[in-house]
């Protein structure tokens, strides 16, 4: 079982982010998971364009590192995405890598698999955050466990303080993995996603067989 975690802290090795992402895929490893984790600031992700290019045929005009780690989330079974709260948001980092999926998104790359989130903040956004982590986690076809955010401005020991709590998501999305995990409002959102999705499916069948075929076969056309 392979789970890998995202982060989108320009800290990297200083990130409490990071560090909070590390908690979860330790309690990941403890129940027998094969981990990685990372550091999107080391990476070179070019913002979306819009040019639509990669609706013809899923492969973006920049040749950067995204197609590289798409092909890592996809090899994974499961997802672990973190960011410290910018302005109540996600970091510019993550942000950019998100407009990035939109192909990955389009044809649910990751349906099937699970995930969850991690953010932390000076005080405020951190719940919002998670939640948005989350929500991209269902709009790529996958099923969100849970989440945890982190408030370090007033109590910088609330990181340490974390740590169980992490290990257990990590523990409780081993858990998912290996043994399913059943989330009916979620399973109905990616439903109706996959529902608004499969127009494009549709439309580009002939510049996409492979991608038609694997939506046919899973019924979802
Ligand atoms: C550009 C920027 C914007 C931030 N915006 C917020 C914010 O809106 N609310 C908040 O409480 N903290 C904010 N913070 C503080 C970070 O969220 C906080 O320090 C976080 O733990 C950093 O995580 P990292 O160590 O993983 O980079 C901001 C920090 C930076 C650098």
């Amino acid at each position: 079982m392979k789970i890998l975690a995202i982060h989108g802290s320009p800290r990297t090795m200083q990130s409490s982010t990071r560090k909070l992402a590390s908690f979860v895929l330790a309690g990941a490893a403890e129940a027998g998971a094969e981990t990685e984790i990372v550091d999107l600031a080391d990476l070179r992700i070019v913002p979306c364009t819009a040019c639509d290019a990669c609706a013809i045929n899923g492969i973006c005009v920049n040749d950067d590192d995204v197609a590289g780690l798409v092909a890592r989330m996809k090899e994974a079974d499961a997802v672990v995405f973190g960011s410290p709260v910018y302005i109540d948001n996600v970091s510019g980092q993550m942000k950019v890598f998100f407009d990035r999926l939109a192909d990955a998104i389009h044809y649910q790359q990751l349906a099937g698999k699970y995930g969850c989130s991690v953010a932390t903040t000076a005080e405020s956004g951190g719940d919002e955050v998670v939640a948005y982590q989350n929500h991209v986690l269902n709009y790529l076809g996958a099923v969100a466990v849970g989440g945890i955010s982190v408030a370090l401005g007033a109590k910088p020991s609330a990181l340490a303080e974390a740590e169980p709590a992490a290990r257990a998501l990590g523990k409780k999305l081993a858990a998912a993995v290996r043994d399913g995990y059943r989330d009916p409002a979620q399973e109905a959102a990616i439903a109706d996603n996959r529902s608004y999705f499969a127009a494009i499916v549709r439309e580009n069948q002939d510049f996409r067989p492979e991608e038609y075929g694997r939506w046919e076969k899973a019924g979802w056309l």
